[in-house]
């Protein structure tokens, strides 16, 4: 007879063996998959617009600076939890890796940062006039949103030229067909690679576009729901029990978030199946 008590365990059934797992944290679930929660940080002020290097395994992060009087940037490293505040740059809002240079960039509201990783610190590149509200980087091509008028441009150089015409955006993103997802006041839209916009009829908000691999999942008070461009709707994949400010993915599956002041890591659980005790109990006897 085996007696099995259960307290923060996680028991699962790999190939007719029982593995019991013991887990010194709460555990997530997203749709079918189960996530182990880690907190990576809780000592900065409503960090949001995550950013993750999976060369250096750093993941970087805004917050509210109490010296700066405003947002700093600060970077932590996601094995060694060790989280370090980047020098140089101020009143910041934007982030984002080049994944195929490895550089760093950064905006402010005047204008466009590098990251130097051996000072530490943001050196301004350039777009002096334009206040870099967001960036994003895909197939070598850098985008932003200027937060003089909201609108989106593609960065030349130091020269930006618009894309598009539509207005107040506040938050956009461009998937692996070179569709432009985007959010206004007026909702969620979807720019046929970068031409033809099509509203989604399902969704008008979108806290946080998650693209992988070709397709793109909108963050959403109802939960993860994945945005199909063409026809314009939106279905749920999976419940969100948590409210993420910010939200990416990481390598091998991982998942990471901010809400409040804490900044999370999910590792996925995701090689075993879920072992139904009670069933498997009631079987037995
Ligand atoms: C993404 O789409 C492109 C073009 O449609 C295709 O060549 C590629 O294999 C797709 N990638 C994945 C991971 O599905
Ligand atoms: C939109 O396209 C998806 C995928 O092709 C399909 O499953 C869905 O039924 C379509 N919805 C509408 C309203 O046409
Ligand atoms: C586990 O078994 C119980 C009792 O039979 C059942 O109510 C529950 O839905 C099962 N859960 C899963 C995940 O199969």
């Amino acid at each position: 007879m085996i007696y099995i008590i259960i307290i923060n365990l996680l028991i699962v059934f790999l190939e007719a063996k029982l593995v019991i797992y013991l887990t010194d944290g709460p555990i997530e679930k997203i749709g079918p998959r189960l996530y182990k929660k880690e907190l990576l940080t809780n000592e900065y002020k409503d960090p949001i617009e995550l950013a993750y290097d999976s060369a250096t395994r750093n993941l970087f992060f805004m917050y509210m600076d109490d010296e700066l009087l405003n947002s700093g940037r600060a970077y932590i490293n996601i094995i060694t939890k060790e989280s370090k505040k980047i020098k140089g740059i101020k009143r910041n809002k934007a982030t984002a890796i080049d994944s195929e240079t490895g550089q760093i960039y950064f905006g402010s509201n005047d204008g466009l940062y590098v990251y130097d990783p051996l000072t530490n610190s943001a050196e301004n590149i350039g777009l002096y006039n334009v206040d870099v509200f967001k960036i994003v980087i895909r197939d070598n091509q850098m985008y932003i949103i200027d937060g003089n008028n909201h609108m989106i441009y593609k960065v030349f150089g130091k020269k930006v030229s618009k894309l598009g015409n539509a207005k107040t955006v506040i938050n956009f993103d461009i998937d692996g067909e070179r569709n432009v997802h985007f959010v206004t006041m007026c909702g969620v839209f979807c720019a046929l690679n970068g031409n033809e916009i099509v509203k989604n009829k399902d969704i008008n908000i979108a806290y946080n576009f998650i693209i992988d691999n070709n397709k793109t999942y909108a963050i959403t008070d109802e939960g993860i729901l994945e945005i199909n461009c063409y026809n314009g709707t939106a279905y749920k994949v999976a419940d969100l029990n948590f409210h993420p400010r910010s939200i990416i993915f990481g390598d091998y599956g991982d998942i990471f978030y901010s809400s409040d002041d804490n900044i999370y890591r999910l590792k996925p659980i995701t090689s075993y199946v879920l072992y139904n005790l009670s069933r498997k109990q009631r079987n037995k006897t």
